[in-house]
């Protein structure tokens, strides 16, 4: 199965990748992820990406493409992947199209989840996240057992630099010029699957594996 996750800051593609990827082998491949451990191992393109992931921008095209189709070529995502925060412009989508058509390995659905911008700043101002395992936290919704420390590896939680109200409403603007415009190119294609995102995680990952079952059912047709 290759999945695309699409969705505004806050939405939870984060949240439901990891998820997914405890119940299928699937690799997952977060931009977010990739771009934030450039700029921590201060990396060339990590120097690049910084100013640009601080201001709630967009990476340049190139340099994302460049890196994601690196990542797609390792062994862990040739059974099947989910992108998490990629593609995110018109340009991208075409290179990920391009490159899967060459490789004969479509897409298989592109999942939207759907979210509201005060909620979207709601859960970004209380998100807390492990930098060694991933996985997130909410002081609102879903807090961590112990203070600050995560359930799962025991590692010290942190704060997201670009999790500010102003930066989260910057990137919310941005989503909109740049992302947006891909539901139309994925619905196009036959490829978008809608889910609203604004109800409790348990839900959205209820909902989401019945998209996928949906899907499996049409793949095995
Ligand atoms: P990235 O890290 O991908 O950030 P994002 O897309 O803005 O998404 P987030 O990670 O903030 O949100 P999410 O949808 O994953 O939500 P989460 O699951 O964490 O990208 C960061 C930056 O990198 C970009 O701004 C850009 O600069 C750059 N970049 C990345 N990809 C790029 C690309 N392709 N091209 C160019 N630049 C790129 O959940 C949020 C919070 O809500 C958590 O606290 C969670 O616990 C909670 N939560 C989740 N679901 C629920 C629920 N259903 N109910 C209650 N709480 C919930």
């Amino acid at each position: 199965m290759r999945l695309v996750l699409l969705g505004p800051p806050g939405a939870g593609k984060g949240t439901q990748a990891g998820r997914l990827a405890e119940k299928f082998t699937m690799a997952t491949i977060s931009t977010g992820d990739l771009l934030r451990e450039h700029v921590e191992n201060g990396t060339a393109l990590g120097r690049e990406a910084r100013a640009f992931m601080d201001r709630g921008e967009y990476v340049t095209d190139d340099v994302v493409v460049r890196m994601v189709m690196r990542r797609l070529g390792d062994d862990d995502a040739q059974e099947g992947f989910i992108l998490d925060g990629f593609p995110r412009t018109v340009p991208q989508a075409q290179a990920l199209e391009n490159a899967l058509a060459a490789a004969s390995r479509p897409l298989s659905a592109v999942l939207k989840y759907k979210i509201g911008d005060d909620m979207a700043v709601k859960r970004l101002a209380n998100r807390l996240t492990c930098p060694n395992c991933k996985r997130t936290y909410n002081l609102a919704f879903k807090p961590p057992t112990n203070e600050g420390v995560c359930d799962a590896c025991g590692h010290e939680l942190v704060r997201r630099q670009d999790d500010d109200e102003v930066t989260v409403r910057r990137r919310l603007e941005v989503y909109r010029e740049e992302t947006e415009p891909l539901e139309f190119f994925y619905w196009e294609r036959g490829l978008l699957r809608e889910i609203d995102a604004e109800v409790p995680e348990d839900v959205v990952t209820e909902r989401t594996l019945e998209e996928i079952a949906d899907l499996a059912d049409v793949e095995g047709a």
